[in-house]
């Protein structure tokens, strides 16, 4: 669904006449959501566990959430969506997990291509896209290029990322182009660093969100996040719902972003 401004806003204050409804959720302020929104979607594995299922059903459920989460975050305005689907650490995982983990991967890109043209979203993914299987590889390929005229979201998807080797690749890209004179030791800047991440046409985080409760940061853009404001939820990512995602966005909102001034 397509949600011009004043239609977003109906929709946010739609459940203000619900009075079972959670008020946090009719608060939201369409006018100071975060541009960029960023997740560490964990707990899959946990939650299947929890159910005495196997871990790949935990992986299935969660793709669930992220179709559920990507439609609040287009309706509500956010305009650039990272997911951390896929880990270098990951690959350590068993054979069969990340064989799952790929399968998976491929079908939601086959799954949510309709969505994403529907919705105008744009696909883009930041990571190791060649160490993916070509058949994912490809499905990628090809969503990135259809979806690649939509303006209204970027969902950005990091698979096979790790920031320290994206952090080492920007390294040695920079201190090749030193080394053969195009530019400048003294030239190198925070602005230029920007530029030769995975990241560089896409702003940093205003909010980072990580969901299961683990206390740490997983090797998930370490630069980028210098000024997120940052969220921890218990909740497992299979578990994760819009309501508490908009509560989120709301306790967000009610925070004082001081970038380092008074
Ligand atoms: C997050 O869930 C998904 C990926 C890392 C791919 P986990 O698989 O890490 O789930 P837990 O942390 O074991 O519960
Ligand atoms: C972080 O979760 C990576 C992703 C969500 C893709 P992990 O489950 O891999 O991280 P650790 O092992 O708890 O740090
Ligand atoms: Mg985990």
């Amino acid at each position: 669904m397509v949600f011009t401004r004043k239609r977003k806003r109906k929709f946010l204050n739609s459940d203000r006449k619900n009075p079972g409804h959670d008020l946090m959720e009719t608060a939201v302020d369409v006018k100071n959501v975060p541009t960029h929104v960023a997740i560490i979607m964990d707990g899959n594995g946990r939650w299947a566990k929890q159910r005495l299922m196997n871990r790949v059903r935990g992986h299935e459920q969660g793709a669930k959430t992220v179709r559920e989460i990507v439609t609040v975050c287009r309706e509500i305005g956010v305009q650039y969506l990272t997911l951390y689907a896929f880990s270098t650490e990951n690959w350590q995982r068993s054979p069969a997990e990340v064989s799952a983990l790929m399968h998976l991967l491929k079908k939601f890109l086959v799954s949510e291509r309709d969505l994403m043209m529907k919705n105008q979203i744009r696909l883009n993914a930041i990571g190791q896209i060649g160490r993916l299987p070509e058949d994912v590889q490809s499905e990628l390929a090809h969503t990135m290029d259809m979806t690649r005229e939509n303006s209204a979201m970027v969902l950005n998807l990091a698979l096979s990322y790790g920031s320290r080797a994206e952090l080492t690749r920007m390294v040695k890209r920079i201190a090749a182009k030193v080394r053969d004179g195009s530019i400048d030791v003294d030239a190198v800047s925070e602005d230029m660093i920007s530029d030769h991440l995975y990241t560089r046409l896409i702003p940093d985080p205003d909010l980072l969100i990580r969901t299961s409760g683990e206390m740490r940061i997983s090797n998930f853009l370490l630069w980028q996040i210098a000024y997120s404001e940052l969220f921890i939820t218990q909740t497992l990512w299979p578990d994760f719902t819009r309501d508490e995602f908009l509560q989120i966005i709301r306790n967000y909102q009610l925070r004082d972003r001081r970038f380092g001034r008074v």
